[in-house]
């Protein structure tokens, strides 16, 4: 989709740079997606503006942050996408608490809190993406969750159009699952963390990097697990045992590596990796009657 030259011509004068037909091909980790304009939100204080501008003007949009864990369609896109500027992130520790721009990647901020003696997210080191991303999905690994850390969420609500700060006590973090509404926009986070030695850190994401390594296709272009695990269940599990890994529709693929990963061997469409996931999921339900839910987010246009 093209920002019509009113609302550039707005947007250049809120300081906002807008790229014009980006490819999501470039902001995705499955190195999938169609094109559109891109706009990127330097100053969190112009986002209900922007956001505003937008709606005036009818002007379809969405939100990428990382790009870790989003399906988009293939071809023009009928939404412009917005994002903030992953350069320099706000970061800062005082005691137990560390405030985080949602922009920050999630590693960094493991190993940044770490290097100030503050630990308990150990189990994150790994998981690709942002703390925006994080906190929406209330991502988790090797028994760690994002969500219980929280203490506040600034973030720009959709509902009201203003930028408002949300106690981490009302969010509700639940499995891959939160509380949150699909237009809120996450903007800074403060956590509470325990004490423990940098050292100690150290060892832990030491112990979880090893494991991932040895378990997780790292190398190859991915948005982790592609179905969430059911109730009691493992969704990796039972898809390996259908004997589906290396399973492929056009270059969309099982993992040969981790069953629960469906990686871009290639040049795969966003239509490929959907027929692999739907045939995939029908599998399961016709040998195990479970219904697969997708982890992944998609954008269909
Ligand atoms: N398994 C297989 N074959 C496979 C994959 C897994 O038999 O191809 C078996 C494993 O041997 C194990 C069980 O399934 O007995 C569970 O596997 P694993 O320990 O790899 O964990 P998972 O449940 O598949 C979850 C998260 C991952 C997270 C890991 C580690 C979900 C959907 N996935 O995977 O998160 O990294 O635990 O904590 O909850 C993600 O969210 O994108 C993600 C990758």
């Amino acid at each position: 989709m093209r920002i019509n030259d009113k609302a550039a011509a707005r947007l250049k004068e809120l300081g906002v740079e807008l790229r014009p037909g980006v490819s999501m091909t470039d902001k995705t980790s499955l190195g999938i997606g169609g094109t559109t304009d891109e706009i990127l939100l330097r100053r969190y204080e112009s986002v209900p503006e922007v956001i505003g501008l937008l709606r005036d003007e009818n002007i379809p949009h969405r939100f990428v942050g990382g790009g870790t864990n989003v399906l988009i369609a293939d071809g023009e896109l009928p939404w412009v996408v917005l994002h903030l500027p992953t350069a320099k992130p706000g970061m800062r520790v005082e005691g137990n608490a560390a405030y985080v721009d949602a922009s920050a990647d999630l590693g960094g901020m493991v190993t940044f809190c770490a290097k100030h003696d503050l630990g308990g997210m150990e189990g994150l080191i790994g998981v690709p993406g942002s703390v925006g991303g994080a906190l929406r999905m209330n991502a988790g690994a090797y028994g760690t969750q994002i969500g219980p850390h929280v203490r506040e969420v600034e973030l720009y609500r959709a509902a009201s159009g203003k930028i408002e700060t949300q106690r981490g006590s009302e969010i509700r973090f639940d499995y891959r699952h939160t509380s949150f509404a699909p237009d809120d926009l996450m903007l800074r986070v403060k956590l509470e963390l325990p004490s423990k030695p940098f050292k100690e850190i150290l060892a832990g994401i030491k112990v979880c990097n090893e494991k991932r390594r040895a378990s997780q296709p790292l190398n190859q272009k991915s948005a982790g697990c592609i179905f969430k695990n059911p109730a009691g269940g493992s969704a990796g599990r039972m898809i390996d045992e259908l004997g589906l890994k290396g399973h492929r529709v056009g270059d969309a693929m099982v993992s040969d590596r981790h069953a629960n990963f469906f990686v871009n061997s290639g040049h795969a469409s966003c239509s490929d990796m959907l027929k692999l996931i739907d045939d995939v999921r029908e599998r399961v339900r016709g040998a195990y009657g479970m219904e697969l839910e997708n982890e992944v987010i998609v954008w269909r246009n």
